[in-house]
């Protein structure tokens, strides 16, 4: 089966063509044509993603991504559709120049060949994300499930990110030993949550103030580091171990390391990091090392210990680990480390996974299309804080 993905929950506007075949058991995927535009340099001017500029970029992206998808595609016989505009543009009511652009596109390279793309179904981000952004490709997959009449699904972003890191090459590789444990950390999340197969997740863990990448960008800021810092901080972080510097008077707490439960919680590390550097006053190079590196061993500390506490109360198996934050080389060795400690699998997903994309909004949508039958335009409303569980 060949499904279009769409991916606009934050600040990447992404879509993918794949083909997937087999059952849930080991589901093969092929990727045929995979696209992305990201808005990280235009957001990098306000210091974060700006969900009104990130809907902006949305809707004046996502038409030339389509069109660059398909291009190579294969096609199938059209004759003479009847296509509804008038629902159509109601769809898009709220992004017209995105409705105008699609008509127009479609009745040139489709209509007037009696011809249409040849997927058959479509999965569409619904949440978690920032509603204002996730409305445009809500809004577009339902127009082109109207216009094409080919059924379509929402997926769980979060979803999308467990069984992104089970993708290897081109190929997906669906052996996740069950039950697993899945990691997932990014700028705007921090979860632990228990799969027993797919489709049936437990969240069991979370942040209850700052995502962990949102509190590397902060401390980045603080030092002077442009947005995305996390990957700034991280290497200032290596460069300290390497050259074994420290401090004695920059020295940063574990928040929640030592609650019961299995949750995080980053905001007063944050705000720690901000008064040692008001403290110090003037801050050498060497000391922003410095605080790099303890700030990263604060945090790499609570992971490790909540990670392990989560794999000896659900027994799980295997580890998987998603989010952009998994790019840091020391959380991965940590990770590493634990799963080898307690005998299990681990599970990263490639660098280009690793982000958000719309191949695992595709392989999500399909793995769900064996709980849920798609439909043609059906009402997907965005859900902000959608939750796996
Ligand atoms: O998953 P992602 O691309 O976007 C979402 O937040 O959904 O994650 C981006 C986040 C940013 O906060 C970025 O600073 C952080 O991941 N990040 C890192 C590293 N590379 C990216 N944080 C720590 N160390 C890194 N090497
Ligand atoms: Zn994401």
């Amino acid at each position: 089966m060949k499904i279009l993905g769409i991916e606009t929950s934050c600040d990447e506007t992404a879509l993918c063509l794949m083909e997937a075949e087999g059952d849930t058991e080991s589901p093969k995927f092929v990727v045929l044509e995979n696209a992305l535009i990201s808005q990280i340099d235009i957001h990098k001017e306000y210091g974060g993603v700006f969900p009104a500029v990130a809907k902006r970029e949305h809707a004046k992206n996502i038409v030339p991504l389509f069109a660059k998808i398909l291009e190579n595609s294969e096609k199938v016989s059209w004759q003479n559709p009847e296509i509804n505009w008038d629902k159509v543009s109601e769809i898009l009511n709220r992004e017209f120049e995105l409705y105008e652009n699609l008509k127009k596109f479609v009745e040139n390279n489709f209509v007037a060949k009696n011809i249409r793309p040849s997927f058959e179904m479509i999965a569409v981000t619904s949440g978690p994300g920032l509603e204002p952004a996730l409305w445009v490709g809500i809004n577009f997959a339902r127009a082109i499930s109207e216009i094409f009449q080919i059924p379509l699904l929402p997926v769980n972003h979060m979803e999308g990110h467990i069984v992104s890191v089970l993708l290897e090459k081109d190929q997906l590789k669906v052996t996740a030993e069950f039950p697993s444990l899945a990691l997932l950390i990014s700028g705007g999340h921090t979860e632990i949550i228990e799969i027993e197969s797919w489709g049936n997740y437990k969240k069991i863990g979370e942040t209850l103030d700052d995502a962990i990448g949102e509190a590397y960008d902060k401390v980045a800021r603080m030092i002077g580091l442009e947005y995305p810092g996390g990957p700034k901080i991280s290497l200032l972080a290596q460069s300290a171990r390497e050259e074994n510097l420290s401090d004695e008077r920059i020295i940063f707490p574990r928040p929640m390391i030592h609650s019961p439960d299995l949750n995080f919680s980053l905001s007063g590390l944050k705000t720690s990091v901000l008064y040692k550097i008001k403290e110090l006053g003037e801050i050498t190079a060497i000391q922003k090392k410095i605080i790099a590196k303890e700030f990263e061993q604060s945090v790499v500390d609570v992971i490790n210990k909540k990670v392990s506490k989560a794999i000896n109360e659900t027994n799980a198996k295997s580890l998987i680990v998603g989010g952009g934050v998994i790019a840091n080389k020391y959380i991965r060795e940590n990770l590493s480390q634990i799963a080898t400690e307690k005998n299990i699998k681990v599970h990263f997903p490639t660098t280009e996974l690793s982000t958000d994309n719309a191949i695992m909004i595709s392989i999500a949508g399909y793995l769900k299309s064996f709980r849920q039958s798609p439909e043609i335009c059906p009402d997907i409303k965005a859900e902000g804080n959608l939750s796996l569980n």
